[in-house]
């Protein structure tokens, strides 16, 4: 094809982006292969969209790997997702560390077996200096899960006497997420022709812009993924102002 390359405002590039890589199963259907063979190649995509984040400046990527609802899948799914993980953090963490990436996990992770947690940790470990790009893999992640363990540990802080009700604001939410200290995606996207968010990130995407590309995951490409971020650039965010607010020059409400 000699589609005109993608261009990307250096100065509006997302801070943030998550990214529901959905499709695999489907993909692998569609050339008649297994599912796992659909989460192999999703492998791909994933250095691809690691490298084209990198590359254009995004400071931060949350990929959703593996859901708390993705648990209940026949085991012989599960396993094999999970081992997948494991070599894929093996073979690529090398190349992590030389692309100065660091990476994180968000997610329920006590619930990973004993070969998934320490391979888990021994990348997250490797890649600790990374100052580049940092990915956080939401692994056995739901928004739902992570909302009620941040109501228990505000609640245990109150019943402490550390916390009175008044001080309980929305800052002191954000900072019992999984993603505390992490800016909101200014952007979600979700490959796989599906339009929901099956449980991600749902206090953290309030403004979120979303994406939902009819691509499955192994076959979502670098300039699919630059597609998204240039649309995203042609939006305007509002935050609940007019859109005179918003665009008038300096001395704006939002500055
Ligand atoms: C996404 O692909 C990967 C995970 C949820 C782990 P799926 O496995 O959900 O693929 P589809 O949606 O069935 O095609
Ligand atoms: C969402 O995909 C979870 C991940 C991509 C890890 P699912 O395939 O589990 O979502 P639903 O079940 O179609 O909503
Ligand atoms: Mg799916």
């Amino acid at each position: 094809m000699n589609s005109k390359p993608i261009q990307i405002d250096s100065a509006s590039v997302p801070a943030h982006i998550a990214i529901i890589m959905d499709g695999n199963g489907r993909w692998a259907k569609a050339q008649g292969l297994e599912r796992t063979a659909g989460h192999v190649a999703g492998v791909e995509t994933v250095r691809t969209v690691i490298t084209a984040a990198s590359e254009i400046g995004v400071k931060y990527l949350t990929l959703y790997a593996f859901s708390t609802e993705n648990w209940n899948r026949p085991p012989e799914e599960v396993a094999a997702l999970l081992h997948l993980i494991v070599v894929a953090l093996e073979k690529e963490t090398p190349d992590l560390v030389k692309n100065n990436v660091r990476l994180n996990v968000i997610g329920d992770v006590g619930r990973m077996p004993a070969e998934s947690y320490d391979s888990l940790q021994r990348s997250i470990a490797a890649t600790a200096g990374g100052t580049g790009l940092q990915v956080n893999l939401a692994l056995s992640y739901s928004s739902r899960w992570e909302l009620v363990e941040a109501a228990r540990r505000i609640a245990a802080r109150a019943v402490a006497g550390e916390l009175t009700l008044e001080e309980i604001s929305e800052s002191t939410v954000d900072s019992m997420l999984t993603t505390a200290g992490i800016p909101d995606p200014d952007l979600l996207i979700r490959t796989g022709g599906d339009s929901r968010v099956s449980n991600f990130l749902l206090w953290q995407i309030a403004y979120s812009e979303l994406y939902f590309s009819p691509v499955y995951w192994p076959a979502f490409t670098a300039e699919d993924f630059l597609k998204a971020v240039a649309d995203y650039q042609r939006r305007e965010r509002r935050f609940g102002l007019t859109s005179e607010q918003v665009s008038a020059p300096d001395g704006g409400p939002i500055g």
